[in-house]
């Protein structure tokens, strides 16, 4: 199979982790028999830098010729600590989001036996959790209208939502549910917020079209402690934007490191798959970043973008192998040798 894939490597630690994914997709496609053609373009910080702009059109362009997006991370610390600041790298993830249409970002939350003892959560707590996020990803409070007032003394951020935003997000939630165990939460704040009871409403509405499934509408506070209490007691959650910007955070701390859960967005057209972390600025160019998260974005895009679940498996089972065996970055390893993020590349790659 010919694959078209857009690189898009960002700011930080993106271009370190996504050499890694490149060089494990590559080796798969060469195992399978599939040509990969990347396409590298520019996002972030590293566009505005060269063009001005964190999204420029040419990389929309590529993105929409592709016929996957794989996507690094985004952010740089001269931005973060400058509110004046006329363009940030961030205005291009979103603009991203938007212009590709990638309304429902997919955020599992899975553990490893290999690593359960790394999570700040207890052993009893956390086995067997193996939970998926829904989070709505173009709307909301990210995308109302937003600014200021009274001389700049009053900011505003609007949360909007239509029924149809939430209705095809939700439908995505209830299709995945049904392959999974059928068991589907819905994490709103309906006793405060108008949008909310919009999301409530709407989905209960569709409950009817899928009978076998069990939904439960519970407060975004509440998730937020049950999460850390009983991760394995969930299974599908779906989500509004800000709430799961941050509930996915916290999940991703179940697992024992950030650096290890991998995303999908899909909406309209071309998917994009990242890692969930950041740009983790402090940590560019030493190669210590734990390039798995991606590695993993990398197997959900073989096997939700073009159907490859053999190949999708394949890299799964080399990450497994690498956590058994130790070959692991610094975020993992304790007090046992830990390796560079191209060494671990280099050993998932020749171990495919
Ligand atoms: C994420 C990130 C982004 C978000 C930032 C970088 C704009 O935190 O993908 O979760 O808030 O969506
Ligand atoms: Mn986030």
């Amino acid at each position: 199979m010919k694959l078209n894939i857009a690189l898009l490597a960002g700011d930080g630690i993106g271009p370190e982790v996504i050499d890694q994914a490149v060089k494990v997709s590559n080796a798969v496609a060469e195992k399978f028999g599939h040509e990969i053609t990347w396409v590298p373009a520019l996002t972030g910080a590293a566009a505005i830098d060269a063009v001005g702009e964190p999204y420029p059109d040419e990389t929309h362009e590529i993105c929409m010729k592709s016929d996957a997006v794989l996507f690094g991370a985004i952010g740089h610390p001269k931005y973060d600590n400058d509110p004046s600041a006329k363009v940030r790298p961030e205005q291009g993830l979103l603009k991203m989001r938007k212009k590709l249409g990638l309304f429902a970002n997919v955020r599992p939350t899975f553990t490893f036996p290999s690593l359960i003892d790394n999570s700040p959560l207890k052993r009893e707590r956390i086995e067997g959790t193996d939970l998926v996020f829904l989070r709505e990803l173009t709307g909301g409070i990210y995308f109302g209208e937003k600014g200021r007032r009274d001389g700049g003394e009053t900011a505003y951020d609007n949360c909007v939502y239509t029924r149809d935003e939430v209705k095809r997000l939700a439908k995505k939630g209830f299709e995945l549910a049904m392959t999974r165990s059928k068991k589907l939460c819905c994490v709103d704040k309906a006793n405060v917020l108008e949008t909310s009871r919009l999301w409530r409403e709407t989905v209960q509405a569709m409950e009817k079209d899928y009978p076998e499934v069990k939904v439960s509408y519970e407060f975004v506070d509440a998730v937020a402690m049950r999460l850390v209490q009983w991760p394995n007691s969930y299974d599908v959650l779906i989500t509004e934007n800000l709430f799961g910007d941050i509930l996915t955070d916290e999940a991703s701390v179940i697992s024992g490191s950030m650096g290890l859960m991998p995303s999908a967005s899909v909406g309209e057209h071309t998917s994009l798959y990242e890692p969930i972390h950041g740009s983790y600025p402090q940590a560019t160019g030493l190669d210590i970043a734990n390039p798995l998260a991606t590695v993993l974005s990398a197997a959900m895009m073989f096997e939700d973008a073009f159907g490859l679940a053999d190949e999708a498996k394949a890299i799964r089972d080399v990450v497994n192998k690498s956590l058994a065996e130790g070959v692991v970055t610094e975020d993992l390893s304790g007090k046992n040798k830990a390796y560079k993020t191209s060494e671990v590349g280099n050993w998932l790659a020749s171990n495919i």
